[in-house]
């Protein structure tokens, strides 16, 4: 994982969906602050691409509110603006209409020979189009690249249309399909935190530990996106991509070192690790959730029908797995994955929870003790906690008390941690894949999550209900709790 705080090669990056929610909420406040931290080679430009008719001026007056909202107040900087904004151009295409590409050709061939990067932030099904597009009209080429955003494909044959479209246009190494998460500091800290140390991996495996949690909470619901998350749900939106790649970093082999491909190489054999689940195991082992009304931070929230304008919707915004790697590291380990919109509170973390002493050495005790536990906090309040058994001191008998070891990654660095897509874009810029997911991992991903699609499709009950501003359906807690389990709850970390 190389990193860089110098200006990376001079490019054009064609942003398709160039007025969208994540353009302007993510991809144009990110380059802003490489632009800002001086990672913008003085020649780059940035060229939106969209259908709705504004020219570059308008454009430009849009992203200059658009970042007033989006980037914090003290990295707004007039000077910078005014030169990131000097960068931004505008065509107005419309991918489907072969008549209407005029004006990006025209963009675009101002510069010939600079390197290209196309990113398709917009929907799945215009991939392979614009990719054929690009190609008729000669904007391809090796120094090409196209950035792929989530979700690649609603199940595995759709995945496959899309990776042999946009694989008849690009090669598989100018392929960058971004999963934010392998972006976030603390995610790229995994690999470090388990191979750059050698106390956590002799007990990283089913020896020492007993089961393995991830959770993605949000306290966010769906808000504008309805459209798009009534035909996505929490388990293509979130389990196939995110989650299964933070469980891949938890789980994988280490790798003899970190590189584009050996990383990947790695994740892959977890994926393909990953007992698939039967018909049975999803009425088992899965539980689906949809947030009724609810308070959220002490504020009313709506429900998702009334959000997503559909009383009738069986859209789960909440998902829960029981998962197995099966592995000679992880035999027998169960990964509980977690994820839902307008839960209690805001958390991502992994808990490694450790077995039980196997002798209770200490049979006069009073006081509590629970296993070990090492709690990795993704977000917020980056860090890890170990969870141990201490003795409370003072006179008498033996007291056991639970005390914690607590690292805070910002107190202890004290530097701020860049958005994950600023890391990204960068990579994508310098032709560095290895924070990228690459065709088989996706399409290994898609046909482990498959059946469980097929399966709440079919079932004839809907998504359990939960209260916005809870931790999701009781069905969730049965889960763990039939395997004497208990879910860790962030609040008490
Ligand atoms: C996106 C999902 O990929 O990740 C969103 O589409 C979700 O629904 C978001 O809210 C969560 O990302 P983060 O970085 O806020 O945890």
């Amino acid at each position: 994982m190389p990193t860089s705080t110098q200006a990376v090669d001079s490019c054009d990056f064609v942003v398709f969906g160039g007025t969208g929610d994540l353009a302007v909420r993510k991809l144009l406040p990110a380059l802003y602050q490489c632009d800002r931290a001086g990672r913008l080679s003085i020649q780059t430009r940035i060229v939106a691409v969209s259908r709705s008719g504004l020219d570059t001026a308008g454009y430009r007056d849009k992203v200059l509110g658009e970042l007033a909202r989006f980037v914090p107040a003290e990295s707004l900087d007039a000077t910078i603006a005014e030169r990131f904004l000097a960068r931004l151009d505008y065509a107005t295409v419309d991918v489907c209409d072969p008549g209407r590409w005029d004006e990006l050709v025209e963009a675009l061939h101002v510069r010939p020979g600079t390197t290209r990067v196309y990113y398709l932030a917009c929907a799945p099904e215009l991939f392979g189009p614009i990719c054929a597009g690009l190609a008729d009209r000669g904007l391809v080429d090796e120094r090409s690249r196209v950035v792929l955003e989530k979700p690649i494909g609603h199940d595995l044959a759709s995945a496959r249309a899309i990776n042999d479209a946009v694989g008849e246009v690009f090669s598989e190494s100018q392929i960058f399909r971004i999963d934010h998460y392998l972006g976030k500091e603390s995610v790229q800290n995994l690999l470090v935190t388990r191979f750059a140390n050698t106390v956590l991996e002799p007990l990283w495996n089913s020896g020492s530990v007993d089961h393995v949690q991830i959770t993605v909470a949000e306290t966010l619901g769906v808000g504008s996106r309805g459209g798009y998350y009534e035909s996505a749900g929490a388990l293509r939106d979130m389990i196939q991509n995110h989650l299964l790649q933070v469980l891949c970093l938890v789980a994988m082999e280490p790798p003899t070192y970190v590189g584009r491909e050996t990383v990947r190489d790695e994740k892959l054999k977890v994926l393909q690790a990953l007992a698939p689940l039967t018909a049975d195991d999803v009425a088992t082992r899965t539980v689906a959730g949809q947030y009724t009304a609810g308070l959220v931070d002490g504020a009313a929230a709506p429900a998702y029908t009334a959000e997503a304008d559909n009383p009738a919707s069986r859209t789960e915004t909440f998902a829960a797995i029981k998962a197995e790697v099966r592995n000679w590291r992880w035999a027998g380990v169960p990964f509980y994955l977690r994820t839902g919109k307008r839960m209690a509170r805001r958390t991502s973390e992994i808990v490694i929870a450790f077995k039980p002493v196997p002798h209770p050495m200490f049979p006069n005790a009073t006081g509590t003790t629970e296993p070990n536990k090492l709690v990795i906090r993704l977000q917020p309040d980056e860090g890890m906690r170990l969870h141990m058994t201490a003795k409370q001191p003072g006179p008498g008998g033996i007291r056991l008390r639970p005390v914690s070891l607590n690292l805070n990654y910002t107190d202890t660095f004290r530097t701020p941690s860049p958005d994950a897509y600023e890391r990204l874009l960068m990579d994508v810029v310098k032709g560095d894949p290895t924070l990228f997911m690459r065709r088989d991992e996706v399409e290994a991903a898609w046909a482990w999550v498959e059946p469980v699609l097929v399966g709440w499709q079919e079932s004839e009950r809907g998504p359990r209900s939960y209260p916005a501003g809870t931790d999701g359906p009781t069905a969730a807690n049965t889960l763990i709790e039939r395997d004497g389990r208990i879910w860790h709850e962030g609040a008490s970390a």
